[in-house]
């Protein structure tokens, strides 16, 4: 790989700053003070280093998208917006893609990573991941609902979905609408608002808060994401 695109890949700004950086004498590969730009470098073996700091090269990046209404969960689109749109140039790496499908109106985590073995991990049914979600539900949720959902006993698809904990958290008697998180362990096609509809009531507000061990973070304005921590990373990656 090039130098500069190494540079810039690992944060060090846009090939034009790079440039900058290599004429002042601050980068050094293997000892040696390097300033042409597209000097070859063997990214994971080369001991790369700017003002004397040895530079990681991260080959996969994972992103906590906070995804807002109105975009849709996939690469690339004809006519609808994505959210690999909303990654800006600078933090898009080839292979981007969002682990799992949210509705073009549903809000919330969503995690984009070109980790394909971690978002296999996470996606795969065997490994009933949790995932939480917060509805606004038209219609009055009751325990009995809390029972049938505890119990499975809805059916979509020609199967049983899993055991799901609904937790109720409040209820307005005026608009007759309550407000639930449901946990779910599978992902099937619009499972939260077909289990709603299931019982009689209708989802129609829907925010994911959790999947896995990974938590929505409310300073994460609708719309926008950042990269995870290195502790969410170890532990979605130990599964903790
Ligand atoms: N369940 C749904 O109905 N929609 C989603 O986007 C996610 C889960």
């Amino acid at each position: 790989m090039r130098l500069d695109k190494f540079l810039s890949h690992t944060g060090f700004g846009s090939r034009k700053e790079v440039k900058e950086l290599l004429k002042k004498k601050r980068v050094t590969v293997n000892g040696d003070v390097i300033k042409e730009a597209k000097y070859s470098v063997d990214e994971l073996s080369d001991c790369i280093c700017v003002d004397g700091d040895n530079i990681m090269y991260e080959q996969f990046v994972y992103y906590m998208l906070n995804k807002p209404k109105g975009v849709i969960s996939a690469t690339e689109d004809p006519s609808a917006r994505t959210v690999v749109d909303l990654i800006k140039k600078e933090d898009y790496k080839k292979g981007l893609f969002p682990v799992g499908r949210l509705d073009k109106d549903t809000t919330g985590l969503l995690l984009l990573t070109n980790d394909g073995a971690l978002a296999h991990e996470l996606l795969s049914p065997k490994k009933k991941v949790p995932k939480v979600y917060q509805a606004l539900v038209q219609g009055k949720m009751t325990d009995e609902d809390i029972d049938i959902f505890s119990k499975g006993e809805i059916r979509l698809d020609g199967e049983d979905c899993l055991p799901a904990k609904l937790t109720i958290v409040s209820f307005d008697e005026e608009k007759k609408q309550s407000v639930i998180q449901l946990a779910i362990m599978e992902g099937k096609y619009h499972q939260v608002k077909r289990m709603v509809s299931a019982v009689g009531k209708k989802v129609i507000e829907l925010e994911r808060l959790e999947m896995a061990n990974l938590k929505l973070d409310k300073q994460l304005p609708r719309g926008k994401y950042r990269v995870l921590t290195e502790q969410e990373k170890e532990m979605l990656k130990n599964n903790e």
